[in-house]
């Protein structure tokens, strides 16, 4: 049988789905997977042995552990999603990744977000504006990290629920500020299947530090950024291809006139376009 004939036997076949959008999805899936196959010549054996890691990958995952979004990461998927969603004017986004957990304190302005022994101390302050500059009050940054370890409070038993995490409501000038730890590079886990395709294509798996964010107010776009620390040594090679470099900010050592609590002290501002109606 004639491939380019199969291919569009099988379009044929999906062209009555009755959603538009999923119609959309389907035949650009079936068009692309068909012409990887065509352009590999992929193999039976290949076939067989890509249907198997993606049953490894789909074992691997349980309520704690989303192997599917790591291998989606890994390969940049993630991150092209994030960009080819970005809104005009406002703070470039980036992936959300796997240690996300709703629901963290509500802290005041200014609070420290873990505890002393989590690392260097380092104030992280700015303003959330529209893309005009002009102050949102009232807007609401989710932040979480990893502490010096390299681990994730949900990773680590040593660490309290909810360790390295906030959520703070910006003032009437749009100002927020919150005590945390200057964050360190991190291995992305590479002790599930995901861990082969580091294997095999001799890719190092270090994430470039950085603090996350989700910024969000009611009538604008939420963003869900980085702030990535500019001396950090994995901004060219980070593992799953996050960095922008409109989010890499000077960690500064904190100097006169700075709060004497800290080592370091990050200026960030972030703006929000306005939801579309
Ligand atoms: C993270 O930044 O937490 C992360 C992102 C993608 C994969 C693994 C970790
Ligand atoms: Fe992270």
């Amino acid at each position: 049988m004639d491939a380019e004939k199969l291919t569009d036997e099988v379009l044929e076949a999906y062209a009555g789905t009755p959603d538009p959008r999923l119609r959309e999805l389907l035949a650009a899936l079936i068009r692309h997977l068909h012409a990887f196959a065509m352009e590999t010549a992929l193999t039976p054996q290949e076939w067989m042995a890509g249907i198997e890691f993606l049953t490894a990958v789909g074992q691997k995952c349980d309520p704690q552990r989303q192997e599917f979004i790591l291998l989606s990461d890994v390969l940049g998927l993630s991150s092209l999603v994030e960009t080819l969603n970005a809104a005009d004017g406002a703070t470039e986004p980036t992936v959300l990744g796997p240690f996300y957990l709703p629901g963290a304190p509500r802290r005041e302005l200014g609070e420290q977000i873990g505890r002393a022994e989590d690392g260097d101390p380092a104030l992280i302050r700015g303003r959330v504006t529209d893309p005009a500059g002009r102050p949102i009050s009232g807007a609401t940054l989710d932040v979480w990290q990893g502490n010096s370890n390299g681990l994730y409070d949900i990773q680590d038993p040593g660490q309290p629920e909810f360790n390295l995490r906030g959520v703070f409501t910006t003032g009437a000038d749009g100002n927020y500020s919150f005590r945390t730890i200057r964050p360190v590079s991190y291995p992305v886990p590479i002790d599930g299947p995901v861990g082969e395709v580091f294997r095999a294509s001799g890719r190092h798996n270090w994430r470039a530090a950085h603090v996350h964010a989700i910024v969000s107010a009611a009538g604008y776009r939420p963003v869900t950024t980085h702030i990535f620390d500019s001396a950090n040594e994995y901004l060219d090679s980070d593992a799953v291809f996050g960095v922008r470099d409109s989010l890499i900010q000077e960690f500064r050592a904190a100097g006169p006139g700075d709060p004497d609590d800290v080592t370091y002290v990050v200026d960030v501002d972030f703006a929000l376009a306005p939801s579309v109606a």
